[in-house]
């Protein structure tokens, strides 16, 4: 016989099973089929940049609707490549700037800046359009997708893949008086295999079954090449 209190760690345990069998169905039923392939995408470093502004960066905003703009000067800037360290292009001080809202809702900043730089090897231009997420502290730089725009003909694949910054600023007590310092590592999406899909095993075998209900409807037969139906 059950008593009251044996019912209710029945039901329980029998309540707990069936959220065990919910919480696993979960985890095995996935959205995207397994003949779907999706790869995890995989960045290396591209260039190496130094960034110079001016000291006292937090006396540059504007309060917004959103938050604080920054409108940072952008001072100088050296983009490197990032294994040889041989100098790849250089910051144009007078384009580009801006660099994000500090929000007032989270107290995350939202990069949101234009940079131009010039390669040394070809002087051609690019454009980098920058927007992201993160913080200014030394210890919560921003992630940022970077869009480049240029014409430098050796740059094309650069300009064509997927971009991201991540960035740094030094703290106050470690720059000289006179500036702010932050280092950006920009990165490229690695070459992924194709999306994929695997031989359509599930639907030949639903065409096998839907001939086998058709022969078992019908009485064929099979001439040279052609399958003939007898109504
Ligand atoms: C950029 O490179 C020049 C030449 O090497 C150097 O004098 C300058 O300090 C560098 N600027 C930054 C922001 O690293
Ligand atoms: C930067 O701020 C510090 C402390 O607020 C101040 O002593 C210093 O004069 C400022 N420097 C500039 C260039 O405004
Ligand atoms: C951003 O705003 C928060 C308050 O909303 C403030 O605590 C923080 O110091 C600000 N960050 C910067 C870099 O000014
Ligand atoms: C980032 O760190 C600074 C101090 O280094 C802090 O003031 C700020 O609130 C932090 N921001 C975020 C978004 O975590
Ligand atoms: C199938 O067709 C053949 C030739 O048309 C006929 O001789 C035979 O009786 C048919 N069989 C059935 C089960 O209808």
């Amino acid at each position: 016989m059950f008593s009251l209190n044996g019912l209710s760690k029945a039901v329980l345990s029998a309540v707990l099973a069936v959220t065990a069998l919910t919480v696993h169905s979960t985890e095995a039923a996935s959205v995207i089929p397994d003949d779907v392939s999706l790869p995890i995408p995989t960045f290396e470093p591209v260039y190496d940049c130094s960034f110079r502004f001016p000291p006292n960066l937090s006396n540059a905003w504007i309060d917004g609707p959103l938050g604080r703009r920054a409108i940072f000067r952008f001072e100088e800037a050296n983009f490197t490549d990032s294994k040889t360290g041989e100098l790849v292009a250089k910051l144009i001080p007078e384009a580009g700037g801006g660099f994000g809202i500090n929000s007032t809702v989270d107290a995350k900043f939202y990069v949101d800046a234009i940079m131009m730089i010039q390669f040394v090897d070809d002087h051609e231009y690019a454009y980098l359009k920058v927007n992201g997420i993160g913080g200014l502290g030394p210890k919560n730089g921003s992630s940022m997708r970077v869009q480049m725009e240029t014409g430098s003909a050796s740059r094309q694949a650069l300009a064509g893949n997927f971009l991201m910054f991540e960035n740094v600023f030094l703290p106050a007590n470690v720059t000289p008086p006179d500036e702010s310092i932050a280092y950006f590592r920009l990165f490229q999406k690695r070459a992924i295999a194709p999306l994929v899909f695997r031989p359509p095993g599930r639907l030949l075998s639903r065409a096998m079954t839907e001939l086998l209900v058709y022969i078992s409807c019908r009485n064929i037969s099979l001439s040279h090449n052609a399958l003939n139906v007898a109504q």
